[in-house]
Order: C-alpha cells, then structure tokens, then sequence
C-alpha cells in the first residue's frame, strides 16, 4: 500500500540493564508523536552489547551493523553490566561494540545537551545561589579520534615490567570538522564557544587551539574563549550558567560531560546525538543514545528514567529525519511533565511536593502532554 507520508527504518539496538526496559517506552512514545505529525516508523530491532554476547557469542554481530547501515537511523540504549566486566577487555561491550559502531559510521560529533530544568534545581547536587533558574549547556565531543583511537595502542612487556601504550593524535582537519559543528550549533543559541584543551602541556593542545581559532574567523558573531581541561572542571561546577556550548576532545569531553550531567542533576535525563558528515539534504546519520549507561543496578526493576532515551529519539527525529516539529512537541511533553510534578527516583527529593513513579507511569504522563 503506498501512502503520501514518510517511512523511517530506525535501527533499534536497546542493549543491556535498563536499555530494553527505557526503549521499550520510548518506541511508544515515538510511535504517538509520529502518528500526530503524519509519518510512521518501521523498527529494525537487533542485538548489542551483552546480550548479542549471550546470543550470538559477539558484541557487535555483523547483521547489526548491516541492519544499521540500512537504516535512517540506530536508536541505542545502552551496554555492558557486570555479567561482561571479566572478559577479556578488546571483547567486553563497551569497547567491542559502541566504539567500533561510532567508528565505523564516521560518527565524530558527540552533541550532549546539559539542561538543567528551572523546576528541577533542587535534584542537583550544586547548591541553589549557583544554579537557580537552570541551565542549558551543549557540550560538543570530538568522537573518533584522540586518544581513545590514536596508535600505537598496547600493553607490553618492557625491561620485565608490563608498559602501557596510548596515543593521543588529532589531524587540523579533524579539529576543524568538530569545531565547526560547535560553532554552528552556538550561532542557533548563546553564540558562545568554549574550548577545551591542555595546551599548556600537550602538543595536541597547541594545534587544537590554533585551529579553533582558525575556524572562529569563519564565525564572527560567536564568542570564543578557550579553558585548559583541569581549569574547565572547576569552572563548570562554580558558574554553569556561563556556559553555552563546550568544545572538547574525546577524552576530555567524555569526562566534562559526565560532569555536566551530575551538575544538571541527573544522568537519567541527558540525552546525546553522535552524528557523521552532514547529507546534502542538511540531515544526519546518527546514533541517538542516552548519555548514561545500563546501570544494572536498577535493571528490571520498571524504576529506571526513560526521559533520557526519549529526548535521545527527540534528537534523532531532529537531526536525522528531519521532523523538527515533533521533536519539539516531544521535548515540550517531557518538559511539561516535570513541570506538572512527575518524578522518577533518581529526581525525586525527599519532601518533594512530587508524584514519584516508575518508568512506565513517567513515559504515559508524557504522552498524555503530546
Ligand atoms: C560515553 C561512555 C563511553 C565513552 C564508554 C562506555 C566507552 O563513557 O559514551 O561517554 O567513553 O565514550
Ligand atoms: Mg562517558
């Protein structure tokens, strides 16, 4: 039957600990936004992480990877647990399945949105005269390069001792590509950039520096001021609201953006977009995932906060279909229904005027504010 609205075919890989439990609702959701906006979605759903390890005897099985090349976009939730941690390292999830897929894909703009909800102050840990009001911080990650890729790369055994090896390498053209997703995204918001770099140490920073601002000559109405990492770290938890988009490295942005996360009060609630070269149509491939991890502890329990897989599907609907406006209306019910009180625990506060409840009741007051 052929129809005048839009297919998508979303890769979904949901992963270990609360991932299947959190993209079990966010399908739903996804589902009710698509239908009030006129377009459908086709789910290709495939093992990842752990449970592919126990399936399939592999992380990362190439009929993943295939389903996710045929598709518009992967949906991730998240991987790795206990059960995996005493594998051998090149096979446990985290590295043998989400940094091969970030790889192969070409995913090098990591793009994770630290808000801090005006009605949500109280969840962080920063006292109330820093973050009153909220905020909103774009962390921009390079993502496939650095030292999380760089060679050489080995453990080896040095005058009888074991020694390790890890290479930090960045090339002026991989800077510049990152720089300028973050410039961009700051032009469509504060117009502010802050790099981050250790340019007092390491060679990398002194070419990541020059070549971000190279690349600020491109964009002149953006304000850019540069941070040594361990500078940023103190900075970012004594005046968050300065902040408007963060540029950084793999390594150091992978640590600020957890930072970030405890700063805005929850990991439970940020999502992140890892995107590849813009397509002409101006939309992305993508990978869309929560910017925390299966947290096994709470697995299966129906406790866990769906909100930062369901912002995650915002960001795909944006960046790689092309529905801005559901994603906006997506964002907005997830707004509203913190607004309106609703909690899962890892937001809630003791003496909270609050309506605690679990991953489910949270997903259905959300879609009840679509
Ligand atoms: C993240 C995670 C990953 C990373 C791990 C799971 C490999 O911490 O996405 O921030 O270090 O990039
Ligand atoms: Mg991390």
């Amino acid at each position: 039957m052929s129809t005048e609205s839009s297919t998508y075919n979303i890769a979904v890989l949901a992963g270990d600990g609360i991932g299947p439990e959190v993209m079990n609702v966010t399908l739903s959701l996804l589902d009710a936004t698509a239908k009030k906006h006129g377009f459908s979605l086709g789910y290709s759903e495939q093992p990842v992480g752990g449970a592919a390890i126990d399936d399939v005897g592999k992380a990362l099985p190439q009929s993943t990877v295939d389903a996710c090349e045929a598709s518009d976009a992967i949906l991730f939730g998240s991987v790795g647990g206990p059960k995996w941690e005493s594998l051998p390292p090149a096979e446990q999830p985290e590295r043998a399945a989400l940094l091969p897929l970030r790889k192969h894909f070409g995913l090098f703009a990591n793009l994770r949105p630290s808000v801090c909800y005006p009605t949500l102050t109280h969840a962080s840990p920063v006292k109330e005269s820093i973050i009153a009001g909220g905020f909103n911080v774009l962390c921009v990650r390079e993502l496939t390069g650095g030292i999380y890729f760089g060679e050489p790369k080995s453990i080896s055994e040095v005058d009888g001792e074991e020694m390790a090896i890890d290479t930090m390498v960045y090339r002026t053209s991989e800077i510049d590509r990152i720089a300028r997703v973050a410039f961009t995204a700051a032009q469509g918001r504060g117009k502010k950039v802050t790099s981050i770099d250790k340019a007092n140490v390491l060679q990398n920073g002194v070419l990541w520096r020059r070549t971000v601002e190279a690349v600020a000559k491109d964009f002149p109405d953006v304000e850019l001021s540069h941070l040594y990492v361990d500078n940023a770290a103190m900075q970012l938890i004594n005046r968050p609201k300065d902040f408007d988009v963060v540029l950084a490295p793999n390594l150091f942005g992978d640590i600020l953006s957890d930072e970030m996360a405890m700063i805005a009060g929850s990991l439970g609630m940020l999502a992140s977009a890892s995107l590849g070269k813009a397509k002409g149509d101006g939309l992305y491939f993508g990978l869309f995932e929560p910017s925390g991890g299966s947290a096994p502890d709470i697995a299966g329990k129906g406790i866990a906060n769906p909100i930062a897989q369901i912002l995650s599907a915002a960001m795909m609907l944006r960046f790689a279909l092309g529905e801005a406006a559901a994603a906006e209306n997506l964002e907005a019910a997830v707004q509203k229904a913190i607004d309106d009180g609703f909690r899962t625990g890892d937001i809630y506060r003791e003496g909270d005027a609050a309506n605690k409840v679990g991953t489910e009741a949270m997903a259905t007051a959300i879609s009840e504010r679509l």
